[in-house]
């Protein structure tokens, strides 16, 4: 256990760890000290002067090195001269802190005015009023007044814009250097810097395309000040109008715990979500949520939401009708498929979705297959991370393996859990057959040729390599598995070799030691444990089908089958896809933000969702939808509201055996303390009221290791050119590709190649090229990364090419017939 100290502040003595700065000790007996440029997740640097506190230390004897004692057998104190920044002073034994002396009052009030010389004061239009770290402290510890004449301020740009996200009003920047220090040292993309001198002081955005990173919105969150607003947000509610309901993140397998902000229109009457803001978790993702995150909910009120169920009518057109009728047309067409039926779902349904369409699916006769071509959830569930793991916790001695992922990409959150754990000493090892992010931080990075993934990590095992060494004797180790390049064939043997790395090396079984999934969506791990796998190839597990239910799912649009037109097709879907298009009856389902229900996370964290609006149209659970339908053809489904349905799952899954609701519901202190009101400390992150979820226990007497089939390698394509998928954060996915805001950020169907194979095809940077792909051409922007091996494409999934897996392709210049 580390040292601990005991010290007194405001009178009252606190013992904590050594090394801790006074504003921390203060905080954790609940004295709020004033700070703007500290913050607990960031090294100190002391710029602000807000802090100011009188700080005695106590004498020592030169000679013993006792401490001097007064008659009456008191500790001598001596205070110095200056007062002190409690942010930047680490505490010592005895020390004793002062923070409410006339000496600390008038320190505080002569930097607040100094502040104040150059601030614009337009609290009554900035979007930062009512929740102001500034407005906040000089309302407490503020003169009332001003020396200085009105008239002589500073005056600076307002409305500039720092990104395509993210608005700077120079004037309010109090040059705290928060924004700055987060970009650089929290997540590393160093887009801005103070730029001029003194008072002319400004932030910059020093990237092309300006504040390029995955991670701008947070800076809002922790900027003291209105100087920071998103370009959502700003000016569209004041603080006090809004009610707060508790979400999670449904855009990856992170499951970033949220709170989302939103008011009654005071023209429509309706609810509308406002903004969406970090929730705390420190077991899941702090204070921080990436920008995907914050900004993408407003799909759930797209204008081409689904608004009433839609059934193919006589001349073969899709026509709103009634539920009454739509629920009838799909009862009949299912019993008329005999069985012949396939379930096929997507991994952003609610574990409550998914057991109800299996067991609609079940009472059927029909086969469920899961939409994704990542394999492995099985082995997550035997192998996964131990009960009361916490990336946060990982450091020295630990180790920490991703195979076959661009982590920032795919969830940035654990990017950014990763890189902080290896900044405390974690060993980390990346295996990818080209350099991602990630790469920065690797103590070890191993460059395989696609298509040797497994072999790879199965070197690892019983290897002299240090990297094989590091995971070996690690006290703790993570594999996070993903799917580069990986169709499913592929991804199931690397998920076997990753769970065999991790049983061998006895890495398995207990807390921060497993193995985690990089799903494509928030819920595929649920999926999994509901009894969803995915499917090799869905034409061939089609065939001989009469009928095909689909929630979530759009594999027409993703151009994995062009015609369902001779089966009886049932959708449940946010929007008329492709897929829906071809449908016989469509059901409108309900957003996750209108919805209750629970998502499992990859780290298989359980956790819980409420409605936060009420839903626009006739829509409803897309669990309710498959209870009804079951109820009409006579089944017996499960029913109630989903914290009902959780408590079936637990009942019938023993790995949910122990979720209850209060268990999903429970919080715990966490650090840093979130105190209502004080802003300041840690900007406006949500304290966590509703709950930190639960994580389930991996059943780890079920694994075992397989050499088998972790060796099954399989040739790649024998071709000139080998195409493989990659994953983005901003693709074109269906919940995304049609939101204004983030519009700018969106990639454009695009190839990825480098230089030398550009060079040998004849393309340039930029220019659009002609794609060919299983006999199909596609028209692609050509954009140039260097460490693409050579003979390889990048094809991002989610851009409109089917690409499964690793597959022969040509690239020409684009031709004019298109
Ligand atoms: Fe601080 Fe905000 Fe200015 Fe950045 S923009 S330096 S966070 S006040
Ligand atoms: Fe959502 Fe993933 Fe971003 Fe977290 S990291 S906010 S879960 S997309
Ligand atoms: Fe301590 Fe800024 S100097 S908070």
């Amino acid at each position: 256990m580390s040292k601990q100290v005991t010290l007194t502040i405001d009178d009252q003595e606190v013992t904590v760890e050594e090394g801790t700065v006074i504003v921390d000790a203060a905080k954790s007996i609940g004295i709020n000290i004033p700070v703007f440029c500290y913050h607990p997740k960031m090294e100190p640097v002391g710029m602000c002067r807000m802090c100011l506190v009188e700080v005695g230390r106590p004498v020592r004897d030169r000679e013993t090195g006792e401490f001097m004692r007064d008659d009456e057998g008191n500790i001598k104190v001596e205070f110095g001269k200056n007062l002190e920044t409690a942010c930047t002073v680490p505490i010592c034994e005895g020390m004793v802190v002062r923070g409410m002396t006339e000496k600390v009052k008038r320190g505080r009030e002569a930097i607040l005015e100094f502040f104040l010389t150059s601030h614009p004061l337009d609290c009554p239009i900035c979007d930062k009023g009512g929740e102001c770290s500034l407005q906040e402290l000089s309302l407490h510890h503020g003169l009332g007044v001003s020396r200085f004449p009105y008239t002589k301020k500073m005056h600076l740009e307002k409305h500039v814009p720092l990104g395509d996200l993210i608005t700077l009003d120079q004037e309010r920047c109090i040059q705290c250097g928060r924004c700055i220090r987060f970009q650089k040292n929290i997540v590393d993309d160093p887009v801005l810097e103070f730029y001029h001198r003194s008072r002319h002081t400004e932030i910059v955005s020093c990237s092309n395309p300006k504040f390029d990173s995955y991670w701008s919105g947070n800076t809002t969150d922790i900027c003291p000040v209105g100087a920071l607003t998103t370009n959502d947000f700003r000016f569209e509610a004041r603080i006090w109008e809004m009610d707060q309901s508790p979400s999670i993140c449904s855009h990856c397998p992170v499951g970033c715990n949220l709170t989302i902000d939103h008011r009654r229109e005071p023209k429509s009457g309706r609810r509308e979500i406002q903004r969406v803001m970090p929730r705390q978790n420190e077991w899941v993702n702090e204070i921080w949520i990436c920008d995907k995150g914050r900004f993408a909910h407003h799909f759930t009120v797209d204008e081409n939401r689904l608004t009433h169920p839609l059934v193919r009518s006589g001349d073969g057109s899709l026509r709103p009708a009634t539920w009454e009728k739509a629920l009838d047309r799909a009862v009949e067409g299912l019993r008329a498929a005999d069985g012949e039926l396939l379930t096929l779902v997507g991994g952003r349904l609610a574990n409550e979705d998914l057991f109800h369409l299996r067991y609609l699916n079940d009472g059927l006769g029909g086969q469920v297959a899961l939409y994704s071509t990542m394999a492995g959830g099985d082995l997550v569930a035997q192998v996964g991370l131990g009960k009361g793991s916490n990336l946060g916790d990982l450091g020295e001695g630990d180790a920490i393996l991703i195979a076959a992922s661009d982590l920032e990409e795919e969830a940035p959150l654990w990017w950014l859990r990763v890189k902080a754990a290896s900044e405390r000493g974690a060993a980390l090892i990346v295996a990818n057959p080209r350099k991602t992010k990630t790469d920065r931080y690797a103590n070890h990075q191993i460059r395989y040729a696609y298509g040797e993934e497994s072999e790879t990590v199965m070197d690892l095992l019983g290897g002299e390599g240090e990297a094989a060494r590091a995971f070996a004797e690690a006290d703790n180790a993570i594999v996070f598995f993903g799917s580069e390049g990986l169709d499913y064939a592929r991804s199931r043997v690397l998920a076997q070799a990753c769970a065999n790395l991790l049983i061998k090396t006895g890495h398995v079984g207990r807390a921060n030691n497993g193995l985690v999934g990089v799903w494509p969506r928030a819920n595929t791990q649920g999926a999994w444990d509901m009894g969803f796998r995915p499917h090799q190839s869905l034409p061939e597990v089609l065939d001989g089908k009469k009928a095909l239910y689909i929630a979530a799912a759009d594999p027409v649009g993703d151009g994995l089958v062009e015609d369902i037109s001779d089966l009886f097709v049932v959708v449940q879907e946010l929007f008329l896809t492709e897929t829906a298009q071809q449908a016989d009856v469509v059901f409108p389902a309900k957003a996750v933000t209108e919805k209750a229900g629970t998502f499992t996370s990859g780290e298989r964290r359980v956790q819980r969702f409420e409605p936060v609006v009420p839903a626009r149209g006739d829509v409803l659970e897309d669990f309710a939808i498959a209870s009804k339908v079951g109820e009409l053809l006579g089944l017996e489904m499960p029913n109630g509201s989903a914290a009902a349905v959780m408590e079936q799952i637990a009942k019938q899954n023993p790995d949910y055996a122990d979720v209850t609701l209060s268990g999903l519901r429970e919080v715990k202190e966490q650090w840093p303390i979130i105190v209502p009101k004080d802003y300041a400390y840690i900007g406006t992150a949500y304290k966590n009221t509703s709950g930190l979820g639960m994580q389930l226990s991996p059943f780890s007497e079920r694994a075992k290791v397989n050499p088998g089939e972790a060796s099954l390698g399989r040739q790649m394509p024998e071709a000139d050119l080998v195409a493989v998928p990659v994953t983005r954060l901003y693709d074109q996915g269906s919940m995304i590709r049609d939101l204004d805001v983030l519009q700018p950020r969106l990639l454009d169907p695009q190839v990825f190649l480098s230089p030398q194979d550009a060079e040998r095809k004849g393309v340039q940077e930029g220019e659009m090229v002609d794609f060919d792909l299983g006999g199909r051409t596609y028209r692609l922007k050509l954009s140039l990364q260097d460490d693409i091996p050579a003979g390889t494409a990048l094809v991002p999934r989610s851009l409109g090419v089917p690409l499964e897996g690793p597959a022969g392709v040509d690239i020409s210049p684009a031709g004019e017939d298109r």
